[in-house]
């Protein structure tokens, strides 16, 4: 069976970083909220751009997120949803439209979290995430996959990082407790603070752990 999975955390916890490791070892889609928005930052709504609240580093409103967490969900039978849902009334909204088998959270420090967004550079053409030190390209400034040029995102800057970690202890982290208190949706938390590869080990074991296997009639 091809594992649903929502994957939370705080910022800079490594959520991209796992969820693309989860999508393709799973051979399923990594849907990533952040990405489809930066994809579309100038986009009209009648709530103005997703841009405007993303450099800020507030949360572009629920009802422009519902339509396209509803359209990017689909009807697949199995995703890594990254950045969703990240307040109670996108918990009820997903509660509505899906049904993850695992709520995968991974912890860091409010200080991780920092740290390592600061040091985040992304690549303008491929999308690649690097971080200056724990994980460099080859040559500065230049993606080892497209050498693409790196930059760093508007809301990595030192206001942007407060302002969304304010609203992710706020709002965001209540979600967790939702899930735990008011649904069947198992919630398993990893450390977040180990070098990636270990963090993947326990991810995957908490997803084999979980997630139904497919008996041997479905092989
Ligand atoms: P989004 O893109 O989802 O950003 P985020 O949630 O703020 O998460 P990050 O991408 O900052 O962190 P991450 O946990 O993915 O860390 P990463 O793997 O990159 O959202 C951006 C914006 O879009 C939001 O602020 C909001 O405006 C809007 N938005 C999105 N979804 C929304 C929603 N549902 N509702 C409303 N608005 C929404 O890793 C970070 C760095 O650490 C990298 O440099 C990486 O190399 C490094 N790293 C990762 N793992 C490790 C490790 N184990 N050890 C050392 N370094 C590591």
């Amino acid at each position: 069976m091809n594992p649903r999975i929502v994957i939370m955390g705080p910022q800079g916890a490594g959520k991209g970083t796992q969820s693309e490791r989860l999508a393709e070892a799973y051979d399923v889609e990594h849907v990533t909220t952040g990405g489809i928005l930066r994809a579309n930052k100038d986009l009209e709504t009648e709530h103005g751009t997703p841009g405007e609240y993303m450099d800020r580093g507030e949360l572009v409103p629920d009802e422009v997120m519902a339509a396209i967490v509803e359209e990017a969900l689909g009807s697949r039978d199995g995703y890594v949803l990254d950045g969703y849902p990240r307040n109670r009334a996108q918990a009820e909204y997903l509660d509505e439209i899906a049904d993850p088998h695992l709520v995968l959270l991974i912890e860091v420090s409010e200080e991780v979290s920092i740290e390592r967004l600061s040091g985040r550079r992304e690549c303008r053409d491929c999308g690649a995430t690097y971080h200056v030190d724990f994980d460099p390209p080859a040559e500065s400034g230049v993606c080892d996959v497209c050498g693409g040029e790196l930059f760093r995102r508007e809301d990595d800057e030192p206001e942007a990082i407060r302002r969304r970690l304010e609203i992710y202890y706020d709002e965001t982290e209540p979600v967790v407790a939702h899930y735990r208190e008011e649904t069947d949706i198992p919630v398993k938390s990893v450390d977040g603070e180990q070098p990636p590869d270990d963090v993947f080990d326990d991810i995957e074991s908490m997803v084999e752990s979980t997630v139904p296997q497919p008996s041997a009639s479905e092989d």
